[in-house]
C-alpha cells in the first residue's frame, strides 16, 4: 500500500505576531516545519506535499527540495487546503496522511500507529485524539452510545454539552485515497465561512462507514503552536527529549534544563556537558570530553578527551586531547591538532595548529599553518591583512615565538627558529635562527662576529 502525506501550512499564524511565517520559527535549531517533513518522510518514504499560502515563497525557499508544494491561494479552511493537493496525489496513493505543520511534537511512533490502525480499518479514515483537562481551541470528538466515533464538532459550533467533552481532535488523520477526494467535495461551508476537514468524519459515519480513533498516550504530542508561549513550551519539551536521549546514551548533563543541544548534534559517551552550554548545528563531539560551562559550539567537530571551558567555536575542527579556554574563540577553518593547548583570549581563523602547539594567552592566528610543538608567546599576532589582501604565515616545527611578536605576512618562520619579545617580523626567518627588534633582524652570536 502506497502512503503519501499532506502537511498543512498555509495559515497565517497571526498570534505569533511575527514577520516570519509561523512554520519557519526555529525550534531546537530547525525550522518548525522540518519536524513534520521528517516524520512524513520516515513514514511514507516519499517527499510530502506541503500546502502553502501565507508566506508561501519564504516557506518554499526554506523547505526547498525536501517536499512538493501545493499553493492554497485563499485560506478557506482545512478541507479546502487538502483539496489543493489533489492534483499531486489523486490516484497515486492508497493512504493519505494529513497533519498540520505546527505540531512538531508528534512522534513517528504515534503517527505509525495511526497508519497501522487505518490499514486494518474497513472504513475510510482514522484520526488521532487526546484527552486534556483544557480543551480550549480544539475540535471535540463526539462518540455514539456504543463508543464509536460519530463526529468532530469545532468549538465555535459546539453546544454547551459538546463543549464539556474532554476528548479532542489532535489534527492528524489517515484517509483512504479512493475515498478522500470525493468526500472533500461534499463538505459544506461552515457558518464561519470555512470548509472543515473535520466534517469528513460525519460524512463517513452518515454513509455507514466506521471511523477509527487512536488516543495519544503522551498528551504533550498534541501541542500545536499558535503563539510564542507555545513555542517556548515546545522548545523546552524538545530539549528534554534530546537531552534524555543523550543521557540514556551515556552523556552526563550537569543541569539538563540549562544545556542546549540541537537536534542534529552527535555526542560521545562519558562526555560531560556543563550548564549554559549550547551545542548547535551539525556539531559532533567525541567521548570523555568536558564541555562548558558557558560554551557555544556551532557546526564543529571535536575529538575525544578534550576540555573546552567558556569558549566559542564556529566551523572548527578540534582533534583529541585539546585544552581550550576560558575565553577562546575558534572561527571557520580553525583546525587544532591533537594535544593543542589554547588558553585565554586567543582567536584562531583558517589556520592549522599542529600537534602539541601551545598558545597560552592573548593571540590572534589567521591564515597560518603551524608545525608541531611550536610555542606561541603571549600577545602574538599574525598580521595577515594588509588592507587589501590576506596573506599566509608558515611556522616550522618547534619554533619559539616570543611574547608580543608581530608576524607580518606573507612570512615563513623556520623550524626551531626563535623571535624575541616585541619583535616585528617582516622577513622570513631561516631554520634555527633567532630574530629580534623592530623590524626584526638576525641576532648574530658574538662568538661568530668576533672570530675568537
Ligand atoms: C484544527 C481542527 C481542530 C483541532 C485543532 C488542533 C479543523 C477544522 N479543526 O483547528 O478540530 O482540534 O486543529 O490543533 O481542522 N490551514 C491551511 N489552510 C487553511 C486553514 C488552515 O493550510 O485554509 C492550516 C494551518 O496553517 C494550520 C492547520 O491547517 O497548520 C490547522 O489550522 P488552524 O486554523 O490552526 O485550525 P484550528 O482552529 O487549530
Ligand atoms: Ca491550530
Amino acid at each position: 500500500m502506497k502512503i503519501m502525506a499532506v502537511i498543512l501550512a498555509a495559515g497565517q499564524g497571526t498570534r505569533m505576531r511575527s514577520e516570519l511565517p509561523k512554520v519557519l520559527h526555529p525550534l531546537a535549531g530547525r525550522p518548525m516545519i522540518r519536524y513534520a517533513i521528517d516524520t512524513a518522510k520516515i513514514l511514507t518514504g516519499e517527499k510530502p506535499v506541503v500546502v502553502i499560502g501565507h508566506g508561501a515563497s519564504a516557506v518554499q525557499e526554506v523547505v526547498g527540495e525536501e517536499a512538493l508544494f501545493a499553493v492554497q491561494a485563499e485560506q478557506l479552511g482545512t478541507a479546502h487546503a487538502v483539496q489543493s493537493a489533489e492534483a499531486l496525489l489523486a490516484g497515486k496513493a492508497d493512504l493519505v496522511l494529513v497533519f498540520y505543520a505546527d505540531m512538531p511534537l508528534l512522534t513517528v511512533e504515534t503517527m505509525s500507529k495511526l497508519v497501522e490502525t487505518q490499514r486494518k480499518n474497513p472504513g475510510p479514515l482514522t484520526m488521532l485524539t487526546v484527552v486534556l483537562p483544557d480543551s480550549h481551541g480544539f475540535g471535540r470528538v463526539i462518540r455514539n452510545a456504543d463508543g464509536s466515533v460519530q463526529a468532530i464538532v469545532e468549538e465555535a459550533q459546539a453546544t454547551p454539552e459538546q463543549l464539556a467533552v474532554k476528548e479532542l481532535n489532535v489534527g492528524a488523520y489517515c484517509f483512504r485515497g479512493d475515498w478522500l477526494w470525493d468526500a472533500l467535495r461534499k463538505i459544506q461551508v461552515s457558518p464561519k465561512g470555512e470548509y472543515y476537514l473535520t466534517d469528513s468524519v460525519a460524512l463517513a459515519v452518515e454513509a455507514g462507514r466506521p471511523v477509527q480513533a487512536v488516543a495519544l498516550e503522551d498528551a504533550d504530542e498534541a501541542i500545536g503552536i499558535n503563539n510564542r508561549v507555545h513555542l517556548a513550551e515546545v522548545e523546552a519539551i524538545l530539549r528534554r527529549r534530546t537531552n534524555t536521549r543523550w543521557m540514556m546514551a551515556g552523556v552526563t548533563f550537569i543541569n539538563p534544563e540549562q544545556t542546549y543541544v540541537e537536534a542534529d548534534v552527535v555526542l560521545g559517551k562519558d562526555t560531560v556537558l556543563w550548564p549554559n552550554t549550547y551545542v548547535r548545528g551539525k556539531t559532533v563531539i567525541g567521548e570523555s570530553c568536558q564541555i562548558g560551562p558557558n560554551t557555544v559550539i556551532e557546526d564543529s567537530t571535536i575529538g575525544s578527551h578534550c576540555t573546552i571551558i567558556a569558549s566559542f567555536l564556529e566551523g572548527a575542527l578540534v582533534e583529541d586531547h585539546v585544552e581550550m579556554g576560558p575565553f577562546a574563540h575558534l572561527r571557520k577553518g580553525a583546525h587544532l591538532a591533537q594535544g593543542v593547548h589554547m588558553g585565554n583570549f586567543g582567536e584562531v581563523k583558517s589556520s592549522y595548529l599542529g600537534p602539541g602547539v601551545k598558545m597560552g594567552h592573548f593571540s590572534y592566528i589567521g591564515d597560518a599553518n603551524i608545525g608541531p610543538d611550536v610555542n606561541i608567546g603571549a600577545g602574538t599576532i599574525t598580521c595577515n591583512y594588509d588592507g587589501v589582501k590576506k596573506h599566509k604565515t608558515e611556522i616550522g616545527a618547534n619554533a619559539f615565538i616570543g611574547s608580543d611578536t608581530m608576524l607580518v605576512a606573507p612570512l615563513r618562520i623556520g623550524e626551531n627558529a626563535k623571535t624575541g619579545a616585541g619583535s616585528v617580523v617582516t622577513h622570513d626567518v631561516p631554520d634555527g635562527e633567532v630574530v629580534v627588534g623592530v623590524p626584526a633582524r638576525l641576532l648574530r652570536k658574538k662568538k661568530d662576529n668576533e672570530g675568537t
